[in-house]
């Protein structure tokens, strides 16, 4: 997500600074970039996002080589702990916490002192996860991480909206991602491809195409949102239709109006 959002933003015209812990994946993007003919605009600062003196030097990079800051995505993530609950430590715990909530908070917090500061406003953008809204829509610590970034962003518009500085959230669904496909990544992109009412799995340009959105003018007057990017996964909802699938399919073979227990006979006809 993170990469396919750097060569977006680059085509758009932005100039772009990548903050990875990982340098050799880090460094892979801007050669990427540069081959496209982007090497002028974009920059790599190796970054932990759980650590506040790295976060501020990550904003000062981008002052130093581009002169100001207009758009931050917190987008840097882990899957973290995994495992019952019973068994899941404390460190684990905080390592998942560190990454996927503390790092947002630190993201938002030096992004907004920076746009203050220069006071034209800006657009802060941080990815949470389908996994946020509700219980089994990802691993225990992740899913409650997430739901932390979708309440800081709320929290964080309402504080910043004067300021004209606005903070939105992505909640993506299943996207085809070295996080999501490590061990098969052919099966996951067929499992994928299946898990949601759309027939193509989720891509990195998916998310990108969101948050150059979220980024944009054209989301002017959307600050405290979360955009959900998942096929349709999540509008799918309890998918009753395939837990009741005989009756589904009866109902799949008339039209008409039934009338619950008024004592009135439905009136139905056959498809
Ligand atoms: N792939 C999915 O299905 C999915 C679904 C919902 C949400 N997400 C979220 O999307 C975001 C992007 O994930 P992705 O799927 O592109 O995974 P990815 O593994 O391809 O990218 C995540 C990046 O975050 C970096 N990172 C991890 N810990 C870091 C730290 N402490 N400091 C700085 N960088 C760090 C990694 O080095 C990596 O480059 C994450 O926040 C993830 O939780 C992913």
């Amino acid at each position: 997500m993170g990469r396919s959002s750097v060569m977006r933003f680059l085509d758009e015209g932005a100039k772009v600074v990548i903050a990875d812990f990982n340098v050799t994946t880090g460094e892979e993007t801007v050669v990427a970039a540069t081959e496209a003919g982007h090497g002028e605009s974009v920059r790599f600062i190796r970054t932990d996002v759980a650590q506040e003196s790295d976060i501020e030097a990550m904003m000062q990079c981008a002052l130093d080589a581009f002169g100001r800051l207009d758009i931050v995505f917190n987008n840097a993530g882990v899957g973290g702990a995994i495992g019952p609950l019973v068994e899941t430590t404390v460190a684990d715990w905080d390592y998942t916490f560190d990454v996927l909530a503390k790092g947002v908070f630190l993201g938002i917090k030096h992004a907004a002192r920076v746009m203050k500061a220069q006071g034209e406003g800006g657009s802060i953008i941080n990815t949470a996860s389908i996994a946020g809204l509700s219980g089994d829509g990802g691993p225990l610590v992740y899913s409650a991480a997430k739901a932390a970034v979708i309440s800081l962003s709320q929290s964080a518009a309402v504080e910043l909206g004067a300021d004209r500085i606005r903070v939105n959230a992505i909640c993506p669904g299943f996207i085809a991602t070295p996080l999501a496909e490590r061990h098969d990544g052919e099966g996951t992109r067929k499992a994928f491809a299946k898990a949601q009412p759309w027939p193509d799995y989720g891509r990195g340009e998916h998310i990108a195409g969101a948050a150059l959105f979220l980024a944009s003018d054209d989301a002017e007057f959307v600050t405290g949102e979360y955009l959900v990017v998942d096929g349709g996964l999540t509008a799918a909802g309890p998918e009753l239709s395939k837990k009741f699938a005989g009756a589904s399919a009866r109902f799949a073979k008339v039209s008409g109006i039934t009338k619950g227990s008024t004592g009135e006979a439905p009136e139905l006809r056959r498809l």
